[in-house]
């Protein structure tokens, strides 16, 4: 799968799917059932690592879980998270970026708009591609005051649509929009040509992305509303991630019930 694969499945109208893995067993899985991009999630600091949040991941484990994960890929886009606190500055964002694509990833993904102006900047002039990510950012739980839908009045939707503008300006190649709402999300998909994945940001996303663990019912802590277990319902965890692209391919996930 290649950027302009992505690029060209927004223009068709075709949605693209996202799932994390951590490692190559899962990644084989994935890559073989026809993922079109597969993450390696600094949500591993919560399903891997079993912590509250993800402030404790650090780029030794990313780089670790990407060199596992880009072991069992052959077809799908592999995009490795940053880890909180690897890009703040210019210099340390492009060295980190680096070593996560020696390791393994076509591109890097970071939270946050257009206060990273520098980071996004740095990365375009070296070539390395990049996935932006707007919304609920976990790595700011603290300063969001936890989980929580983001962009719900005026301003903070605003706040959401300029950056996107920005990042695309900046060269950002796809955005990950998370907890936002759906109408929102579909403003913002329509403002810029680059393809969104939404997570819990309705379905008028140009793809979508779950946690894999919480998709496949592994992780049995509190799960949000935009999380469906499509193992329910299917005899493997093939018939699963099947379900999951079929649904996100013709549109029934995200439901109304899995959105904001
Ligand atoms: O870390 C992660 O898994 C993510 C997805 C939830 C988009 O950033």
């Amino acid at each position: 799968m290649k950027i302009s694969d992505l690029k060209a499945f927004k223009q068709s109208g075709e949605k693209i799917t996202c799932l994390t893995a951590y490692d190559a067993s899962f990644s084989r899985l994935f890559d073989a059932c026809g993922i079109d991009i597969i993450l390696v999630g600094d949500s591993l600091g919560n399903v891997i690592q079993g912590g509250e949040n993800t402030l404790g991941v650090t780029m030794k484990d990313m780089i670790y879980h990407t060199q596992s994960v880009a072991k069992g890929i052959q077809d799908a886009l592999l995009i490795a998270d940053m880890p909180y606190q690897s890009y703040e500055s210019a210099d340390q964002t492009l060295a980190n970026a680096q070593r996560l694509i020696d390791a393994g990833a076509q591109m890097v993904k970071f939270e946050g708009g257009q206060e990273h102006k520098d980071s996004f900047e740095i990365l375009q002039a070296n070539n390395i591609p990049v996935c932006g990510h707007l919304g609920l950012q976990p790595q700011s739980v603290i300063e969001m005051s936890g989980y929580k839908v983001q962009g719900k009045d005026e301003a903070s939707a605003n706040r959401i649509i300029d950056d996107a503008l920005a990042l695309e300006a900046l060269g950002v190649d796809v955005l990950v929009l998370e907890c936002v709402p759906a109408e929102l999300a579909k403003k913002v998909s329509q403002a810029i040509s680059i393809p969104t994945i939404g997570i819990g940001a309705g379905v008028d996303c140009d793809g979508q992305v779950l946690v894999s663990y919480d998709m496949l019912g592994i992780n049995t802590g509190h799960m949000p509303k935009f999380v469906k277990n499509f193992l329910k319902g299917n005899s493997d965890i093939q018939g699963a991630v099947n379900a999951f692209i079929g649904a996100v391919k013709n549109q029934t996930f995200p439901g109304d019930e899995h959105s904001y």
